[in-house]
Formats: C-alpha cells, structure tokens, sequence
C-alpha cells in the first residue's frame, strides 16, 4: 500500500469511529472515549480536519472535575452494557466534584497538552487556533495542578498512578512486584474485554481482578488522595507517566507564553518532575528507569518501554540519555526483533509476543518514543521507528498492537490511535522535538 492510499484508510477509520461528539477507541473493544486515546487521535486529526481535532479535545476537557481532574473515560450512550467496568461501577454521580457527564474516578497519561499545542502548530487560521489555545489553557492547567498537587503523595516531585489502568500500559511487567497486595477476591464480575479479542491477547484473569479490586478500593475511598498512602494498596511512580507530565508541563509553559499567561510555574513543574525521574527512577546498574512504590520506596527491575520515555526531558545528562539510547538499539529491544519497539525485554522469560503490554509493538508508544529520540538529537532512529511503524500498519491495518516478531495485527481492529498517528507520522516532520526551552 502507498502512503497515499495508507492515509485515506486512516482517515475512513477515524470516520468511522467519530460519534459527533467523539472519536472512539474502537466502537467493538472500547465504545466510549478514553482520555489518552483521544489527546492521540486530536494530535493526528490535527493534520486533516482542525474542527474535529478542536471537539474532540473540548468534548475530553467538558468531563473534567472541579479539582481539575480528568477521567480517563467518558461514558457515551452507545456503549451501553457493551463495556465493563461501567459508569454505575464508577459512580462518579456520587462525588460531589464530578461533572454531570458520567465518568471513571481515575486519570491517564496528561498528553492533553502536547495534544492542544500540536492543534495550534498545524493550523492555518491563526487567529482561531490562539482562541482555542486560550480556552483550553486553564483546564490543561488545571488538570497538571491536579497532578502536581492531589497525586505526588510525598513532595518528591512525581505525580503516583493508583491504579495500572491510569499508566496506560494496563498489564505491563513493571506492576508486577507492586500487585501482590492487592486482594483481588471481591465481589464476582464478568469480564466483558474478550468478548471481540482473544484471550491470549487480553490481561490474565488475576491482573483482571486485580484491576477491579483496586477500582473498587479508590471509589471506596470517595477518590480521596489523601487517603492514599493509608489505605490503598497500589501508588506507584510510572516514569511514563511522569515524562508526559514533564512534557506537558514544557508544552504548557509555551501555550501560556501565547496566550499571555505566565510560562514560570510550568518551567518549575517541569524541573521538579525532571529531579523526581533522576532521583527516584533512574536505575544505573540497568542503564533504564523503573517504577518505584511511593509507600515503601522499592523499586521494580523490569525494563520496558516506559524506561525510554524520559527521553521526553530536555534535561536528561548525556551520559544517562546515552545509555537509554544503548539500551533501545541492544538486542533487548529495537535490535532483537523485525518489528520493534517491543514493550518489555525481548530477552525475559516472561516477555509475551500477543499479549497487550507484556511485548507487543504499539503505536502510541513508537510515537512517543519517535519524539523523544528526536528530542535527544538522534534524527537517524526517529527515522527507523517511524519507518517501521508505518509498514506495520500498511501490512496488518490499524490494529491496537503488533507482534514484534512477526509483525501480524493483535487486540482490536481499526484502533482509532493507531489511524490517528499515522497520518501524523505520514506527514513526518521533526516539529514534534521543537517546543522552546527555557534559556538558562
Ligand atoms: N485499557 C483498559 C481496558 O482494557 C481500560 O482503560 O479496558
């Protein structure tokens, strides 16, 4: 297939999934919007339809809550009973601070920012684009004080994620050493995510119940932050996560910059999230960051994709971005396979080619990595993944995640991001690596 003809598809994807209101994940596996999803879908629609990029993003940020919080799922009809958990699981109607929209209590990765900043560099009216940035500035605002405030449980300058669903990478390896305290023996549900993707594709039925369990123990709490640290099993420092903060934190200090606002608290965000990763994440005996349990201060070991994100940090000293660059190009990850970036080590035994975020290549991942080594100065890689990435998605469609392997299609068919991104990285511009940076 030609890049042409690889952009049309893209583009009858997102189509298809677009509700009016929304785009969908993928109106089988995931009929509602999804935060992360949609700050995705926004940053690709930006390259063909404005309009439709502004809505999405403003559809997101209408279900924000009044602590600035936003949810990483907003409950459409369409979905019905389709879904689980729910919004009756959620019950977001009971928290005094939660929008009329029905809601999850729980947050993704904040690439909302990036996401507005991206809409703004690719408009042609100017005018509009800068109206838009204005209005969506104090909700992106809001939402990173949420963060900065609500969820870095002991000042250390990382924001904790209380749930693996709130990483995004739902059953990476990297949450394995903290889910053991989670008692997954509650009230019996029926799991609703293998009724379109196999179940070898798909979290093991323990990690599942886990999920739930903790789902349950944080709407029990009331989604109460300050109640974490005693009484919820699971706050854990992503370095995924914490890099998009960072990132969004530099993107948010040049909106404000457009807008008229004050860029310093942004810059001062980003830097103590930068000391958070170095202090806390960075593992020098394996030359990669790690997630680290805020209540206990342990630290995992697996090595996944989520180590390389911090490539995002503009600050990151060169001998640590040098030996993140090693560990990308070894044959752990981007030199062991035909179809890379794998999410976990190739070279573990519990490295799982089909199954979600314990292998599999994913294009959100290849994107944000493809920024990142651009950020790091290393045009040359970016050019690997994003070659490689769109050759997938020409041989296999727009699956949600790929064999690294082999490079066949896995979980769900016509996944809204992975369209999405690649119009984005069809237009391939090195952009993405050039927010301004603070001088000094
Ligand atoms: N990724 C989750 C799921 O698999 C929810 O956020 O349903």
């Amino acid at each position: 297939m030609d890049h042409g003809r690889l952009g049309e598809a893209a583009v009858g994807t997102l189509n298809a999934n677009w509700t009016g209101a929304a785009t969908l994940p993928s109106r089988t596996q995931y009929p509602h919007q999804w935060s992360w999803d949609s700050a995705f879908i926004a940053i690709g629609l930006a390259r063909v339809d404005q309009d439709r990029a502004r809505r999405e993003l403003r559809g997101l940020l209408r279900a924000q809550w009044d602590t600035g919080r936003l949810p990483h799922i907003v409950y459409g009809d369409a979905g019905g009973e389709a879904y689980f958990p729910g919004p009756g699981f959620w019950d977001s109607r009971g928290v005094p601070d939660a929008p009329a929209v029905r809601t999850s209590g729980i947050v993704q990765p904040p690439v909302h920012a990036r996401a507005a900043l991206t809409i703004c560099a690719r408009a042609q009216d100017r005018d509009a684009a800068r109206r838009f940035l204005a209005e969506v500035y104090p909700k992106l605002a809001a939402q990173h004080r949420y963060l900065g405030e609500r969820r870095d449980l002991d000042g250390g300058g990382l924001a904790a994620i209380v749930h693996p669903w709130e990483s995004g990478t739902d059953n990476s390896p990297a949450w394995d050493p903290f889910l053991p305290d989670v008692d997954g023996t509650g009230p019996e549900f029926v799991r609703r995510d293998m009724d379109h993707v196999a179940a070898d594709e798909r979290p093991g039925d323990a990690d599942y119940a886990a999920y739930i369990a903790l789902a349950e123990s944080y709407r029990d709490l009331g989604y109460d932050d300050l109640k974490l640290l005693d009484k919820h099993p699971f706050t854990v420092e992503d370095p995924l996560f914490n890099a998009i903060l960072l990132d969004g934190e530099l993107c948010l200090a040049e909106i404000a910059r457009r807008v008229g606002g004050d860029p310093e608290p942004h810059y001062l965000a980003a830097r103590a999230v930068h000391r958070g990763l170095m202090g806390r994440l960075w593992d020098d005996e394996r030359g990669t960051f790690v997630a680290r349990d805020v209540r206990t201060g342990a630290r995992g070991t697996a090595a996944t994709i989520a180590g390389f994100a911090p490539l995002l940090d503009p600050w990151l000293p060169a001998a640590v971005r040098d030996r993140l660059l090693d560990l990308l190009l070894s044959p752990a990850f981007m030199g062991g396979c035909p179809h890379p970036v794998p999410t976990y080590d190739l070279r573990e035994p519990g490295f799982e080619r089909h199954r979600y975020w314990r292998g599999p290549t994913w294009v959100n991942t290849n994107w944000l990595l493809w920024v990142g080594v651009l950020r790091a100065g290393r045009p040359d890689i970016a050019r690997t993944i994003c070659g490689s990435t769109l050759g997938l998605l020409e041989r296999a469609g727009f699956r949600e995640y790929f064999d690294p392997v082999d490079g066949s299609g896995r979980g769900a068919h016509d996944f809204s991001w992975s369209a999405a991104l690649a119009l984005d990285m069809l237009a391939a511009v090195d952009d993405h690596a050039a927010v301004p940076l603070p001088t000094g």
